[in-house]
């Protein structure tokens, strides 16, 4: 993995003013809501100072052309075509397009991951409570997994009723980036067909979504592309976009994947075409070389968070990218319930670090985003260390 520069000007401190957040606070958790800076918001607004202008017009003229150019270039950033992605509010609702179209059959099976995120296996349940059909678990090894077993554990959860894997691109609570290619293979190989959940991929990490493969990917722009919230975006396989229909039916309905999705009814568009100034400020703080130093960072951040706590990381770098998984140095029950008191404690202290229960014990998730530096791990440590020593 390429180490970072730390003495970089241009990011870090350096380059702070670009966003609105609050630096008296301690901001190590850009995968939650991800940080819009500022020139996208002024994107976003120059949008909506078009669309009030001249309200009808906006809708009627401009914006059917406007959605496709931002998602051509949305499409030139994570590979495939145009054509094959339509903007949704968020992964969520891209999942449940995915999942509430399904048409199951009583004793199917939908596959989801030990560490799918809790939304979207909800999801799963209600489509599979609501057909008589199953949701079956591929149980994850944790902590620092081999991608081997990885695909064994996927491979070990299959049957001939699976129609349908869910896999997590980078999981949530434990920050793995999971070996994505080798996962599809697996399943395209059993006949079972694959929605990625890649609410973590875009900007975290290089995508390429036409040598991917994979039947349907869900993204969002709004976390690590930094667009603003409220642009996900699904995109669908050219043979897998018949019977693919959006969560809420409008005028489009039986008029093909992107009249379906392009128009569900009034709503603000401003995030999905404040995608194109998004892109351009990833690009104009590195792109690729972004995506490596802040992967670069956040593993050196859990090492440093895990000496200083005495405690261990969740994930090797060779799964790892820009989130990282530290363990808590507490003893006793690793529930929910105690990860949701300490989260209290730790915002009350100055920060808000995701906290989850796994493997019998109680996991931090750190972020690496350009406006970050290797001081601000110091000082998440110190927070940790304090609320803990204090309250666990
Ligand atoms: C793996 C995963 N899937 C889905 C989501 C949901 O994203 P959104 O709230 O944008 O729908 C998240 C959010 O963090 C996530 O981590």
């Amino acid at each position: 993995m390429p180490s970072f520069d730390a003495t970089t000007p241009t990011l870090g401190r350096a380059i702070r003013h670009e966003w609105s957040l609050d630096w008296d606070y301690l901001t190590v958790n850009h995968g939650s809501f991800g940080a819009t800076p500022n020139i996208v918001l002024a994107a976003q607004s120059e949008w909506r100072r078009r669309l009030e202008a001249q309200p009808s017009r906006f809708m009627r003229q401009t914006l059917p052309g406007a959605l496709r150019d931002a998602a051509s270039r949305l499409a030139a950033f994570i590979g495939g075509r145009g054509q094959d992605i339509a903007f949704v509010e968020n992964a969520t609702t891209g999942c449940n397009a995915v999942l509430r179209s399904l048409r199951l059959q009583p004793g199917d099976e939908v596959l989801v991951l030990s560490h799918a995120y809790g939304a979207v296996r909800n999801t799963v349940r209600f489509v599979t409570e609501r057909a008589g059909a199953r949701m079956v678990e591929a149980m994850l090894p944790f902590p620092r997994p081999h991608p081997d077993a990885i695909v064994a554990a996927l491979a070990a959860a299959i049957t001939p009723r699976t129609r349908l894997a869910v896999l997590d691109h980078i999981t949530s609570g434990s920050a793995l980036v999971l070996p994505l290619a080798r996962m599809l293979d697996t399943c395209h190989e059993a006949g079972v067909q694959v929605l990625v959940d890649g609410a973590h991929g875009p900007g975290q990490v290089a995508i390429d979504l036409t040598a991917l493969n994979a039947d349907w990917y869900v993204g969002n722009c709004h976390k690590w592309l930094m667009a603003p919230k409220g642009s996900g975006f699904l995109h669908a396989r050219p043979d897998r976009q018949d019977g693919l229909h959006p969560v809420t039916i409008s005028h489009g309905y039986g008029k093909g994947f992107m009249a379906e999705f392009d128009w569900t009814g009034t709503a603000d568009p401003s995030a999905h075409l404040a995608v194109t100034a998004a892109l351009d400020f990833h690009e104009r703080l590195g792109g690729a070389a972004l995506m490596a130093r802040n992967a670069a960072m956040a593993a050196e951040a859990a090492a440093l968070v895990a000496g200083r706590l005495g405690t261990e990381t969740g994930s090797g770098n060779e799964l790892a990218a820009a989130m990282a998984v530290v363990r808590l140095p507490v003893s006793g029950p690793a529930t929910t319930e105690r990860a949701k008191a300490l989260r209290v404690h730790m915002l009350d202290a100055g920060t808000d670090i995701p906290l989850h229960a796994q493997a019998g014990a109680l996991w931090l998730r750190l972020s690496a985003q350009a406006y970050n530096e290797m001081p601000d791990y110091e000082k998440l440590a110190d927070i940790v260390g304090a609320v803990v020593a204090r309250h666990a």
